[in-house]
């Protein structure tokens, strides 16, 4: 998603600069030798500690002269792609990088200019035209310098790929000059986040926890660095933001999964996480942890203790986002600034929160990606998504993300080997389960009956009407056809044994040690659990038992419900809701005892189980899809607003790219859209 270039418009609002340029004013030095200044209305950090290059300074010029004495400075570092350096070609250049959220031309107060060419030429009414935006010192590249530049600085020559176009923060000291790379940092308003994170650039791989916050309601500051600085860089996720749930290890931190309790017993980690690791080996960046309901539970906002519950920026900003990956879903329907957040989902975790707020969000095949370094809640059940506002956006993030390298072994699964099809065997048949749909909201459903014949229309897909409870029920293996017992039975020991062995015990019996035969100190979710959990019940051979059992049930899904033809990876698209039909539900208990509103995870009357249940126990591939909003009146702004209404899209196992590519097809015919971030979601 690099920003595209405009250099016609942007050239003129260049040379149109006003020559007042803001003075920097540093507002504090952290301890780990960051610091945080504020240039125009724009706060930054930038990382001194750990400066992208430091460049020796030559000839005879008196440095301190042209900083006044200040040892820190703004910079922009300008990367010419052209054989001959003139005036036009640095105002394209310099015109572009406008298009930037965190360059402004606060940081032209000096320049240093390098070439991605050997040998340019450079001539003298570049200079000049730099001094006419009143940039006061003017740093070359020896290459570049000839030594016939009397009004510039000359440096030892910098390698581009190394110290990339953009805004740094120049550090002077004796002859030589340091560029830290700096971050805009971003309020999170909606209180999404844990805290912002940087690299630390270190050379280890390690993130920064940036703790910083504003005064007053104490809001997370997040660090967002430049798009300018992945401009040359050619990786498939080149500049990417991307907030992570924190369940997921990032190498330097400690990942709490929303427990102080577990966070005080636990080191930073010592590598991070594979399936974000591929993230950054992409070209993408963590900008920040959010806040997960703790260890992944399905908690409702009021029962949230140890963390302050997000807020959802939809609606009246007090609707509930949902349990497990919640300020992931939020945080996107939130912040331009943020391109993608990623989650897990177990029971519903990426997809609630996705329809609360509004946004795209997947639980993939079981077995998509591996969760190493990942807390986990059930060790074959738990999976990776990503949350997007924009269908094109989400496909491509994902096709890239997933690779085969990655896949779970069916020893943590339990399941068949996964394969994952790329192409456009699209399903012939919508799958309408009476028991799960219509909408509760009737006046949601308008919305999804053009969305039914738009994709009917447009594949030339029939709609098949049955009763999902009636054919689990009528199945005639009886190991099969009782999904509530499937649910409570194999999927409960599933859902608790790997987070109990890896993190409850742990915890647990550390705490006792520490605290003098004391219980930790955690939300109420898990509490009654931890403290009677029956390991004779939850043996080793149960769990195996388990995972055979659903293996089974997986299966006949396979074979009965969604199957693989000839023509299509999968014969069918299901849809169903697993949001709240159209109705608000708020963060606040009380208001949601209200026909106008509803609270989440409703089993519908008639069916066995919440169609939130269905994929963790058949392995199928969820997609929550964004595609309207109705209004609703708000029982705290007494005033109309916007509620967004979702759509679930549930594919066999292992056709998450096929349905990615149908998603494409109905973007392209304009059926779904990118969502905005905001109170309203269209
Ligand atoms: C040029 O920039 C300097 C430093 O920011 C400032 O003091 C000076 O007033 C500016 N000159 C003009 C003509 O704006
Ligand atoms: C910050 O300053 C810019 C340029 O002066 C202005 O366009 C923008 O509205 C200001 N933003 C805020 C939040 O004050
Ligand atoms: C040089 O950079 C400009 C913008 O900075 C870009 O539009 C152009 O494609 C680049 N040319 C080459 C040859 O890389
Ligand atoms: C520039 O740095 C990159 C990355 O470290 C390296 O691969 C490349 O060889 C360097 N180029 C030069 C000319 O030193
Ligand atoms: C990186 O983080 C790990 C874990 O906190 C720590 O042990 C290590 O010292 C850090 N490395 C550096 C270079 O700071
Ligand atoms: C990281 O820590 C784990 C224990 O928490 C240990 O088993 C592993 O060897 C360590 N890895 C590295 C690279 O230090
Ligand atoms: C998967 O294999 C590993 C190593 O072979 C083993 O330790 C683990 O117990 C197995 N997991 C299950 C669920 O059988
Ligand atoms: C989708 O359905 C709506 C409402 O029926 C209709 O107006 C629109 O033309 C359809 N779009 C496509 C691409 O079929
Ligand atoms: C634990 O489970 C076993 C096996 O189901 C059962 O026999 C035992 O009574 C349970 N223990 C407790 C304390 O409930
Ligand atoms: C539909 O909404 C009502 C509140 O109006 C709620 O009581 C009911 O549980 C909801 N049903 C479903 C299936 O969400
Ligand atoms: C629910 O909404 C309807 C229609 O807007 C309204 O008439 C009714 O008073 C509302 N009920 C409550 C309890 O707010
Ligand atoms: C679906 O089937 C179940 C089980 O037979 C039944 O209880 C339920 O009423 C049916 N629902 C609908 C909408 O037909």
């Amino acid at each position: 998603m690099k920003t595209g270039i405009t250099s016609v418009l942007l050239l003129g609002a260049v040379t149109a600069l006003p020559l007042k340029r803001s003075e920097i004013s540093f507002l504090k030095s952290k301890t780990d030798d960051a610091v945080v200044f504020q240039l125009g209305n724009i706060t930054y950090l930038a990382n001194t500690k750990y400066p992208k290059a430091t460049i020796s300074l030559t000839g005879d010029r008196n440095f301190h002269a042209f900083s006044g004495g200040r040892t820190s400075f703004p910079i922009t570092v300008v990367s010419s792609n052209t054989s001959s350096i003139t005036q036009q070609s640095l105002s394209a250049t310099i015109g572009s990088y406008a298009s930037d959220d965190v360059w402004t031309p606060d940081f032209l107060e000096s320049v240093y200019i390098s070439s991605t060419v050997a040998s340019p030429g450079m001539g003298s009414a570049a200079l000049t035209y730099l001094a006419s935006l009143n940039v006061t010192e003017t740093f070359l590249d020896s290459a570049l310098a000839g030594g016939r530049m009397p009004a510039a600085t000359i440096c030892n020559s910098l390698n581009s790929s190394v110290v990339p176009p953009g805004p740094y923060l120049a550090v002077l000291s004796d002859a030589s000059l340091s560029l830290a790379p700096v971050y805009r940092l971003y309020e999170d308003t909606y209180r999404d986040f844990l805290f912002g994170t940087y690299e630390s650039g270190d050379g280890s791989g390690n993130f920064t926890s940036a703790d910083l916050a504003l005064p007053n309601f104490g809001y997370p500051l997040i660090p967002v660095p430049s798009r300018l600085y992945y401009w040359n860089d050619p990786r498939p996720f080149a500049g990417f933001r991307v907030a992570i749930k924190d369940l997921f290890d990032i190498k330097g931190l400690v990942t709490s999964g929303g427990s102080q309790a577990w966070a005080y017993i636990s080191s930073p980690a010592n590598a991070t996480a594979p399936s974000i690791q591929r993230i950054l080996d992409l070209g993408g960046t963590f900008v920040g942890k959010y806040k997960l309901a703790q260890f992944a539970s399905g908690a409702n906002p009021w029962e949230w203790q140890d963390e302050h519950y997000p807020f959802n920026p939809r609606g009246d900003g007090w609707l509930t986002c949902s349990a497990s990956s919640s300020g992931g879903g939020c945080s996107i329907a939130a912040y331009d600034w943020l391109d993608y957040a990623i989650g897990s989902d177990t029971g519903s975790s990426m997809r609630r929160p996705a329809a609360v707020s509004g946004t795209y969000g997947n639980r993939p095949s079981q077995g998509m990606i591996t969760l190493d370094g990942v807390i986990p809640l059930g060790g074959a059940t738990d999976t990776a998504g990503v949350f997007s506002r924009d269908p094109y956006k989400w496909a491509y993030f994902a096709k890239q993300w997933y690779t085969p390298s990655l896949h779970q072994s069916s020893n943590v699964t339990g399941l068949a080997a996964l394969s994952v099809p790329d192409n456009d065997g699209f399903p012939k048949t919508i799958l309408f389960p009476t028991d799960y749909l219509p909408l509760n909201n009737s006046a949601a459903e308008p919305i999804l009956d053009a969305l039914i014949a738009n994709m009917s229309s447009l594949f030339g897909m029939t709609v098949k009407r049955f009763n999902f409870t009636a054919t689990v029920q009528a199945a005639v293996n009886p190991a099969v056809n009782n999904i509530v017992a499937l649910n409570n039975g194999p999927l409960g020991i599933i859902n608790s044994y790997t987070q109990w062995e890896v993190i409850g015990k742990p915890l647990v019996t550390t705490w006792a040690r520490l605290f003098d035969g004391r219980f930790p100190p955690i939300d109420s979710a898990r509490r009654a659990g931890w403290r009677a959990y029956n390991e004779t019940r939850n043996s080793f051979t149960a769990y195996n038992n388990a995972l055979e059992q659903k293996n089974a049930a997986v299966e006949w899904y396979e074979t009965y419900v969604q199957y693989s033809t000839a023509d299509s990876c999968s014969e069918s698209v299901m849809l169903y809701d697993i949001g709240t039909g159209g109705l608000p539900s708020y963060r606040e208990q009380n208001l949601n005892n209200n026909p106008n509103a509803s609270f989440l995870a409703i089993t519908p009357k008639g069916a066995a189980v919440t169609g939130a249940s269905i994929c963790p126990l058949y392995g199928c591939a969820d997609y929550t899809i964004p595609i309207g909003q109705v209004p609703y009146y708000s029982q705290v702004t007494y005033h109309t607003e916007m509620v967004p209404v979702t759509i679930n899209m549930v594919v066999k196992r292992g056709c998450d790219f096929v349905l990615f590519n149908m998603i494409e097809r109905l973007a392209d015919a304009g059926v779904l859209k990118a969502v905005k971030t905001g109170t309203t979601a269209f």
